[in-house]
């Protein structure tokens, strides 16, 4: 297993002197110089078991597999590890990971749309995937003897990601901060202490640009706190575990390629997770071809569609990869933190800064895909469809559906294409 600097391309292979490769040290002008994971491709003809556990299913796919393999410590433990923890996740939330469930839902006339439900699985929403994804590295880090303890976790979120991180620092007995803003939801805030979270209130001050709970967030990991985030930017480790999404959605389509895949960005660690698991998948041979890739913000902070603007921009006159490798080492060309205090009523897609921006101006530029504001009422229609297809989605987790129809509404879905669609969150 190696981590690839976006920005600087330099490789990096987890070992004693490196036990967790979270960020490069390279100068910060590129992609906020993010590590991305890969992982040798197991052999031809691999599939993944048959397993409900999707982080026992895929494990061949995992970075932090491949490192508890190849150094020792074997396949059962891996496995064993997994299921300790899961056991563990259970006792504490009700229920561990499972594949969760791809069906057709009839919420958009003419279009075959697949929903993936995301919003009974571990804390609500997709994001615990990505946290459990850390949780293994960490684990096999201890478990080599690369590092003597667990540091205490920090995550900066107001929601589902500090959800999901309260419950699996529970499950694993380790210390939790959470820096959250002044406007957390009360029963956020209740849930968080009663999983025994420590909290952190940070408010806006004057003059210093971008969200105060992540600069909060990174001043606790430069004093040495483990990164559990959802933010590629601080931990490229956590956009493994996220594909184990991509990984079930693809495996629940089948062979028939699907058109258009729509994805709701905040941070942008769950589109860029989505996008990297479905190439991983392409490479192998176990995605029949790429659908389109789109992504959806809202009027209130869309820094995405902005940079993906500038990003064409740019691809009309010197072609996509020149583009593209441009973008990855002049980031301020292309993303800063949105000017005015964000709002929509997809609260949890309100980032300042889309932080993993590169892998999905990259997705869509690759595959013809747009970068999508879907406006309020169209943000609320999408939740009541999926409410009336059986789904009790927020606002932000049928933000994807918000896209789709927008793009429908512009003529952009054809009839009888096909879609699909994350429900990744539930409403509380
Ligand atoms: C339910 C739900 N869906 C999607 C997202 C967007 O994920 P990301 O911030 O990684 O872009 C979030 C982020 O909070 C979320 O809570
Ligand atoms: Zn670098």
């Amino acid at each position: 297993m190696r981590s690839v600097c976006a920005a600087c391309d330099r490789a990096f292979a987890p070992g004693p002197d490196l036990p967790l490769p979270f960020a490069c040290a390279c100068p910060p002008n590129g992609y906020d110089r993010v590590l991305t994971p890969r992982v040798a491709p197991p052999p031809k003809g691999w599939r993944p078991d048959d397993d409900p556990q999707p982080f026992v299913a895929w494990r061949r796919l995992l970075g932090s597999h491949a490192l508890a393999v190849q150094h020792g410590l074997g396949d059962a433990w891996y496995v064993d590890t997994v299921r300790r923890l899961d056991a563990a996740v259970a006792a504490v939330d009700g229920a561990g990971f499972r594949q969760t469930p791809t069906a057709p839902v009839d919420v958009l006339p003419g279009v075959e749309v697949w929903a993936k439900d995301e919003t009974g699985h571990v804390a609500g929403s997709h994001k615990a995937r990505h946290l459990f994804g850390v949780l293994l590295h960490l684990e096999v880090a201890r478990a080599l003897g690369w590092i003597d303890a667990i540091p205490p976790l920090a995550i900066a979120s107001c929601g589902n990601a500090a959800l999901a991180a309260a419950v699996l620092a529970r499950a694993a007995e380790q210390p939790l901060t959470v820096f959250i803003p002044p406007d957390a939801h009360p029963s956020v805030v209740t849930r968080l202490e009663s999983l025994g979270a420590t909290i952190q209130v940070c408010h806006r001050q004057p003059g210093e640009a971008g969200d105060p709970c992540y600069l909060r967030f990174l001043e606790a990991v430069a004093a040495g706190a483990a990164p559990f985030c959802c933010q590629g930017t601080a931990n490229g480790l956590t956009l493994e575990g996220g594909q184990t999404l991509a990984f079930e959605l693809a495996a629940s389509l089948g062979d028939r390629p699907l058109d258009h895949l729509v994805v709701q960005v905040g941070g942008g660690a769950f589109g860029s997770a989505v996008v990297l698991g479905l190439r991983t998948l392409l490479d192998l041979g176990l995605l029949p071809a790429m659908p389109r890739i789109h992504t959806v913000q809202t009027h209130g902070a869309a820094p995405l569609k902005r940079a993906f603007e500038r990003l064409k921009a740019r691809a009309a006159t010197e072609g996509a990869e020149p583009a593209l490798r441009h973008a990855a080492t002049h980031k301020a060309d292309y993303m800063w933190p949105w000017e005015s205090a964000p709002q929509s009523v997809a609260t949890g897609i309100l980032d300042d800064e889309t932080y993993d921006w590169w892998w999905l101006c990259a997705g869509m530029l690759r595959t013809g895909g747009e970068a999508v504001v879907a406006d309020e009422d169209t943000l609320r229609a999408a939740r009541e469809r999926a409410h009336a297809a059986g789904v009790r989605a927020s606002h932000t987790g049928a933000a994807g559906l918000a896209g789709l129809m927008t793009l429908h509404a512009h003529d952009q879905v054809a009839p009888g294409a096909r879609a699909a669609v994350v429900f990744s969150g539930v409403e509380r």
